[in-house]
C-alpha cells in the first residue's frame, strides 16, 4: 500500500480581503502537496474558510448583503483565489457546513465533555475582535495589539472553559520528543517555552444573546463556540470526523503536516493537540509555522492597509511568475518583503533574462549546430532530482 499524506492550510476569515499572506500559504502548501503526490504518495490536501466568530458576523452586518449571502460569495471569491494560484487542494470545507463541519464541532465538544475537560465559568477579560482571542495585559503595546494596531475590547461573560491547563506536561512532551514536530526549530523553541510557563484553560464558548453566530454549544443552546473552537475541528470534519462517512477519516488522520504562519502557531500547538488529547484523538505528526510576508518592514494585512491584491500581480505578469517569486524570493522559514519593485527586478534577472535568454539561445544554438535530437544526460538529471528532493524533505522550498 502506498504511503500516505494528508496536508492542510489554515482556514481563512472569510471577512479579510484576499491578499498576499494568505496567497502564499496557499502556494507554499500546493508545492508541498504536489511534491507528494509526485513521489507517488497517497495526498490529501485541504483547504477552507473559516466563518465564524465576531468579526466575520460584524462583516457580513455591515456588507447589507444579508449574513448567509455575504458569506456564499466571499467563499467563493477564495475559492476562485485557490484556483487561480494553481492550487491543487483536494477539498474545500466551510465552517458554516451544517451537514459535514457541524456535527464534528459538536461531536468533539462532547468528548471533550466526557473526559470532565469543559466546565462552566466568568471571564473577564481584554479581547481582540483582530485575533480573535483574549489578551493579556503584556501582549499589549501602549495598550493596543500590536497586530491590528486596536484597542482590545472589555468582555465580561459566562462562558465554558476547555481545560487546557490539564494537558501542559503531555504537550510539552509531545513537542519536546517531536511527536508533534514544529518547524522551524525556533518557532518550536519558542512554543515550547510558552508551554513550560503552564497553559491556562480558555473560555470555549460565546453566549448567544453576544454571539448569535457560531457552532450551537450541544446541550445548551444559549452558547455557541468559540471561534477557533470550531475552526481547528476543520481538519477533522473535512474528513467525516463524528459523520456516518468517516472513511477518510479513517485513512487519513493523523494529518502529516498543517501549514500556516507563525501568527498562529499557538492556536495550532497548544489548543489543537489539547482537544485531540482530550477527545482521545491522535496528534498531527507535524506542523510547519512559514514566515509572515511583510510589505514596507509590516506584517502585511487589512487592518494596517499594506496589502498587495495578487490578483493583480497575476493579472499582470501571470502565475507562473508569481509562484516562481513566492517559492524562490521568500525562504519559508523567514519573513519575506514584497514589493512590486523587488517582484519585477526578480521577474526580469531570472525569468526574462535569465531563462528567457538562456532558453532563446540553447534553441539557437540546437538549430544551428545539432543536426539530430540528443539525449539529455541521465546522471546529471539524477543528481538534480536528488539534490531536490533533498532541499523539499527539509521544506527548503526556495533552494528546491
Ligand atoms: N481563521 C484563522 C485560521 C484558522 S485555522 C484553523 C486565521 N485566518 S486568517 O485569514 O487571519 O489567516 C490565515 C492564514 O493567512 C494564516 O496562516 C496567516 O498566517 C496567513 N497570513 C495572513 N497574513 C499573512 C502575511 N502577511 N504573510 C503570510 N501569511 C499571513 O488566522
Amino acid at each position: 500500500m502506498s504511503k500516505k499524506f494528508y496536508i492542510t492550510t489554515p482556514i481563512f476569515y472569510a471577512n479579510a480581503s484576499l491578499h498576499l499572506g494568505h496567497a502564499y500559504v496557499t502556494v507554499l502548501a500546493d508545492i508541498i502537496a504536489r511534491y507528494h503526490r509526485w513521489k507517488g504518495e497517497e495526498t490529501y490536501f485541504l483547504s477552507g474558510v473559516d466563518e465564524h466568530g465576531i468579526k466575520n458576523l460584524r462583516s457580513a452586518e455591515a456588507s447589507g448583503r444579508g449574513v448567509q449571502n455575504y458569506f456564499d460569495s466571499r467563499s467563493a471569491e477564495y475559492r476562485a483565489l485557490y484556483d487561480s494560484v494553481l492550487s491543487s487542494y483536494d477539498q474545500f470545507i466551510r465552517t458554516t457546513d451544517q451537514k459535514l463541519h457541524w456535527p464534528a464541532a459538536q461531536a468533539i465538544w462532547r468528548k471533550l465533555e466526557e473526559a470532565g475537560d469543559i466546565y462552566k465559568g466568568t471571564y473577564e477579560g481584554l479581547y481582540c475582535v483582530g485575533c480573535e482571542t483574549f489578551k493579556q495585559e503584556k501582549d499589549l503595546v501602549n495598550g493596543m495589539c500590536s497586530d491590528h494596531n486596536t484597542l482590545p475590547e472589555r468582555l465580561v461573560q459566562e462562558n465554558y472553559f476547555f481545560k487546557l491547563s490539564k494537558y501542559t506536561d503531555r504537550i510539552k512532551s509531545a513537542l519536546e520528543s517531536g511527536e508533534l514536530t514544529i518547524l522551524p526549530p525556533e518557532r518550536k523553541n519558542e512554543i515550547v517555552s510558552l508551554v513550560s510557563e503552564g497553559l491556562e484553560d480558555v473560555s470555549f464558548s460565546r453566549p448567544k444573546k453576544d454571539l448569535a453566530w457560531g457552532v450551537p454549544v450541544p446541550g445548551d443552546e444559549s452558547h455557541v463556540m468559540y471561534v477557533w473552537c470550531d475552526a481547528l475541528v476543520n481538519y477533522i470534519s473535512a474528513l467525516g470526523y463524528g459523520s456516518r462517512d468517516d472513511a477518510l477519516f479513517k485513512k487519513f488522520w493523523p494529518a502529516d503536516l498543517h501549514v500556516l504562519g507563525k501568527d498562529i502557531l499557538r492556536f495550532h500547538a497548544a489548543i489543537w493537540p489539547g482537544m485531540l488529547l482530550s477527545a482521545g484523538l491522535p496528534l498531527p505528526k507535524a506542523i510547519l509555522a512559514h514566515g509572515l510576508i511583510l510589505s514596507g518592514g509590516k506584517k502585511m494585512s487589512k487592518s494596517i492597509g499594506n496589502t498587495v491584491d495578487p490578483n493583480a500581480i497575476m493579472a499582470e505578469y501571470g502565475v507562473d511568475a508569481f509562484r516562481f517569486y513566492l517559492s524562490h524570493e521568500i525562504n519559508p522559514f523567514e519573513d519575506g518583503d514584497f514589493t512590486e519593485e523587488k517582484f519585477k527586478e526578480v521577474y526580469n534577472a531570472y525569468l526574462a533574462n535569465g531563462i528567457g535568454n538562456l532558453t532563446a539561445r540553447v534553441m539557437k544554438m540546437a538549430e544551428s549546430y545539432l543536426p539530430e535530437p540528443v539525449a539529455p544526460s541521465a546522471s546529471v538529471g539524477i543528481e538534480v532530482v536528488r539534490e531536490y528532493e533533498a532541499f523539499m524533505d527539509k521544506y527548503q522550498i526556495h533552494l528546491a
